[in-house]
């Protein structure tokens, strides 16, 4: 399967960034160990701080074939009703998940404008939470 794994703004400083929150691990270590994971699908990685390079990112997925998404939208899920529409035009699944428990946190991260339109939500389990949404698109869906 050919999944993409989309990565939201700030996510680039993982493991410098509050790791009592995001934890040591760098996004490349991060991807890598996915990518090891799941060596026998196809997983195609994107990050931008950008609200508008995630959509478009979105858009292109669509004539490329994939069949599911992992995004992290980082505090995008938060606010943004661009990429909420962009996952709802999406023809694939789309599953949110975030490193850290946001429901533990502050109350503005208790929300997610996105989650409505997303297959699944999986938070709180650092990079496990991506690894379990891939083995669903994986798994479940083949
Ligand atoms: C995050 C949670 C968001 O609230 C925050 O803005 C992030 C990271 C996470 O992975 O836990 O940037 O998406």
């Amino acid at each position: 399967m050919k999944i993409l794994i989309l990565n939201g703004p700030n996510l680039n400083l993982l493991g410098q960034r509050e790791p009592a929150w995001y934890g040591t691990e760098s996004l490349q270590e991060l991807i890598a160990w996915l990518q090891e994971a799941f060596s026998e699908h196809e997983l195609l990685h994107f990050h931008s701080n950008h609200e508008g390079a995630l959509i478009d990112r979105l858009h292109a997925a669509r004539q490329e074939g994939v069949e599911g998404a992992v995004l992290n939208a980082g505090a995008l899920a938060h606010t943004s009703y661009a990429l909420r529409d962009a996952i709802a035009a999406a023809t694939f699944p789309v599953i949110e998940v975030h490193l850290s428990n946001i429901y533990a946190r502050e109350p503005f991260r208790h929300r997610s404008v996105l989650a409505p339109v997303c297959a699944g939500l999986i938070a709180g389990l650092g990079p496990w939470s991506y690894y379990l949404a891939v083995l669903y698109l994986t798994r479940a869906r083949s």
